[in-house]
């Protein structure tokens, strides 16, 4: 039997505050079993990997960050209360005057007047009526998705909890790009992670950190791909039912809404439209033992909606990082004479760091559509319900 949950609310949701240069960062999660084991260590692993990456800027050097749990986790269990997280700014006390909430930040001061092509400075600016363009981009920056793989690697523990693994790699930076075959997702996974560029083919990414260095000296910067695969996932994930409840849409805007994220690919994605029909669905085979299987997986886990049992395969598209040394021709908001786009301190390339950016927005989606079909209100009941499940699935 599997208990029904309710279908207008959203199990597992939570919301983000926090400014790059602010006090903390914070998220308050709501949804999570209780029960489920999870450690501050276990958050900080994936916090570290978001922090690394070769190409990144200073400010990864100044910060290490950490994350405090502040309620809902108690003696290394989830208690299926709120949970909130903070993830402090180890630089405060350089900001503190410039971010204070109170009255009194000093006039001028740390004022960004000139918008910075590709940033949300000069649109934000213009939609919120901000003056000064740090109220802008202090919470439209990158810094923001340090809280979401904390709060990710919640969602992380939980899929782990239920045989579901999420993995990321690198494909390409700029012109490198990565032919990863059919390499076995074990060695993909285990090669990945012992790269400095999350990427599979050690050559390939030694000649990645050269392109990177070459831009780094021609003051420019560097974009890429990264692919996120999840295994273990069964068939029956989100819906084909409501547009809004397709597991691919969900991904894609999950994907997408990672700061730099220009295209979002499923599966095959792109290359498919230039093929014939016959070379893009995967056929469907029986096998006593195994149930239904495919042989190929050009759908990338997903189809009409729905999980069907295959690896989830999603890829990001990042844009070169926008703030260029080589400063980039800009207006100032103000006086509206031209300028140089201001410069603030920045990476070259942190492709890696979406990945891994990548992986805990996904987990976070694929969580939310596994406690949708399945969702109790302990670990226990989330089991027995998918236990449930998957032994129904063996009758069919
Ligand atoms: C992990 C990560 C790090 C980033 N670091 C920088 C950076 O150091 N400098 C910068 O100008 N943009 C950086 N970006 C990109 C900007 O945040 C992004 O381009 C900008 O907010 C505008 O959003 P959009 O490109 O999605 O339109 C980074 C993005 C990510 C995902």
């Amino acid at each position: 039997m599997v208990f029904k949950v309710k279908d207008d609310v959203a199990l597992l949701r939570y919301l983000s505050a926090g400014e790059s240069h602010g006090r903390a960062l914070v998220a308050i999660i709501e949804g999570l079993p209780a029960g489920m084991p999870i450690t501050t260590d276990y958050i900080n692993r994936q916090l570290a990997r978001r922090q690394g990456g070769y190409g990144r800027g200073k400010r990864m050097a100044i910060e290490t960050d950490t994350v405090t749990i502040l309620s809902g986790v108690r003696g290394g269990y989830t208690l299926g209360s709120p949970i909130a997280l903070q993830i402090e700014n180890k630089d405060w006390a350089n900001w503190e005057k410039t971010m204070s909430p109170e009255e009194g930040v000093p006039p001028g001061d740390r004022v960004v007047s000139k918008p910075r092509p590709g940033h949300a400075d000069l649109a934000g600016a213009l939609k919120y009526g901000h003056k000064d363009m740090r109220n802008v981009l202090e919470r439209a920056s990158a810094r923001e998705t340090a809280i979401r793989v904390a709060a990710g690697s919640m969602a992380r523990r939980l899929l782990e909890e239920m045989g579901i693994e999420v993995f990321g790699f690198i494909r390409r930076i700029g012109a490198v790009k990565v032919d990863v075959g059919d390499m076995a997702p074990d060695i993909l996974k285990a090669r990945a992670a012992a790269s400095e560029m999350l990427c599979p083919d050690p050559v390939l990414a030694y000649r990645m950190m050269e392109s990177i260095d070459h831009a780094r000296e021609a003051g420019d910067s560097l974009g890429g791909e990264f692919e996120i695969r999840v295994t273990g996932v069964p068939p029956g994930l989100g819906s084909y039912a409501q547009w809004d409840r397709k597991l691919d849409a969900r991904l894609a805007g999950a994907v997408m809404s990672i700061q730099a994220i220009k295209g979002v690919e499923i599966g095959l994605g792109f290359e498919a439209a230039s093929r014939f029909g016959s070379q893009v669905q995967d056929e469907i085979f029986f096998d006593p033992g195994r149930g239904f299987y495919r042989s190929t997986n050009n759908a990338g886990g997903i189809e009409g909606g729905v999980s069907n049992g295959e690896t989830i395969v999603v890829r990001g598209a990042m844009k070169p990082i926008p703030t260029l040394r080589r400063a980039l021709r800009s207006v100032d908001f103000v006086t509206k004479e031209p300028v140089e786009a201001a410069v603030e301190r920045s990476d070259i390339c942190a492709v890696p760091a979406a990945c891994v950016i990548g992986e805990a927005v996904v987990a976070w989606e694929v969580a939310c559509a596994f406690l949708e079909k399945f969702g109790g209100d302990s670990l226990q009941e989330v089991q027995y319900n998918y236990r449930g499940y998957l032994a129904r699935l063996k009758e069919v």
